[in-house]
């Protein structure tokens, strides 16, 4: 819960601070090195990352867990159960994703975007 609230702050955070200091959106919106949070879309953040670090294992024939996310539809099921973000933040209660590692803060701040958004499909 705390792990979940932290980021959520931090985001709360930086779209606060943004609406202030327009003019120094570039630093302020700097995670680490050049990551992207001002125009973050399910086909070219969202997608690739998920294909990068969970597709092979959460695909047709291979759907560990009983979970696909090879597909808008599937990934879009997963953020709206509250899965998708259970598991990369490593909520106690969910399976910690990917197994064994921990996402970017970039990709996670990414994720947590894209599902405050509602998960759109562009
Ligand atoms: C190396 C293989 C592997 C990778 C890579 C992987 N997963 Fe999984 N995933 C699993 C396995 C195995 C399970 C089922 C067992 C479990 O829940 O721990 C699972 C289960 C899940 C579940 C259901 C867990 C639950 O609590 O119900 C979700 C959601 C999920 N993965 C999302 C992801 C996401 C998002 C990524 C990428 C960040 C990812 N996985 C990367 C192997 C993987």
């Amino acid at each position: 819960m705390i792990k979940r609230l932290i980021p959520g702050l931090f985001l709360a955070g930086l779209l606060f601070f943004n609406a202030c200091y327009y003019d120094n959106k570039e630093d302020l919106y700097i995670v680490e090195g050049n990551c992207n949070t001002t125009d973050v879309t399910f086909s070219q953040t969202i997608q690739p990352l998920i294909n990068d670090q969970c597709v092979s294992c959460h695909k047709a024939g291979n759907a560990n867990g009983n979970v696909l996310l090879d597909s808008y539809t599937a990934i879009k099921e997963q953020a709206d159960n509250g899965k998708l973000l259970g598991c990369v933040h490593h909520e106690s209660g969910y399976s910690a994703m990917p197994p064994g590692g921990t996402l970017s803060n970039c990709s996670l701040t990414q994720l947590d975007i894209w599902v405050q958004d509602g998960a759109p499909e562009n």
